[in-house]
């Protein structure tokens, strides 16, 4: 079983996705994880990010990034939104995914176009969302508890022009499949948001 998970920046979709893994015992692979090692590569390359041929050529980063404690930082999800529009990096990362989502046996994988791009023929579509508020207010919390500064306003602006790029650019755009099934993150905690999902996917395999 492929269980496709897209959705937005801090909408819950990791912890969605790594939740779904550990219950119905599939392999999980967080795709955005793969767009950070590419910005990130690109900026120790002294590469511009806007720039395709940078980006592409950034693509091609050691297997050491991905364990790299940079990966996670918000300027490198910056980095991450603006490589991930040149189609030339979505290719170059395809293979790596698709390999992952056909796997035997099956696989969770969470980003922004698994259940349209990398996995259309995935049973189970979740198309995670949460309101803007509700993304900044966890990102802000998350940082705070991590001992860092954080800003709410900065990290609203942030997630605002991370969403209009994600949700504009012509390379995949950030769309729900036709067939997902959208769950509001926005008003459950974290247990809830997990049940609701894990009631979803048994629902639409036909498990419960
Ligand atoms: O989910 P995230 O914040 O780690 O993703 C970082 C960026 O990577 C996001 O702004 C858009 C891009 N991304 C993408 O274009 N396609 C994916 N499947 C996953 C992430």
């Amino acid at each position: 079983m492929i269980i496709a998970v897209d959705g937005p920046t801090a909408s819950g979709k990791g912890t969605i996705a790594k939740a779904l893994a550990a219950h119905f015992g599939l392999p999980h692979l967080d795709t955005g994880l793969l767009y950070r090692a590419v910005g990130l590569q690109c900026a120790l390359n002294g590469g511009n990010p806007d720039d395709p041929a940078d980006a592409l050529a950034a693509c091609d980063f050691p297997d050491a990034m991905m364990a790299n404690p940079e990966l996670r930082s918000e300027a490198t999800g910056g980095l991450a939104s603006r490589v991930s529009i040149h189609p030339e990096v979505r290719a170059a990362l395809f293979d790596l995914q698709r390999a992952f989502a056909t796997q035997n046996g099956g696989a969770v994988l969470d980003g922004r176009d698994i259940g349209t791009v990398i996995a259309p023929e995935a049973e189970v579509k979740l198309f995670v969302i949460a309101s803007v508020e509700a993304r900044a207010q966890r990102r802000y919390a998350e940082m705070l508890a991590s001992g860092r500064k954080a800003s709410l306003a900065a990290i609203t602006a942030d997630l605002e022009a991370r969403d209009l790029r994600d949700a504009t650019r012509s390379a995949a755009p950030l769309l729900a499949a036709e067939d997902a099934v959208v769950l509001d993150t926005s008003l459950l905690s974290r247990d809830e948001a997990i049940a609701r999902a894990i009631a979803l996917v048994e629902l639409k395999a036909g498990i419960a």
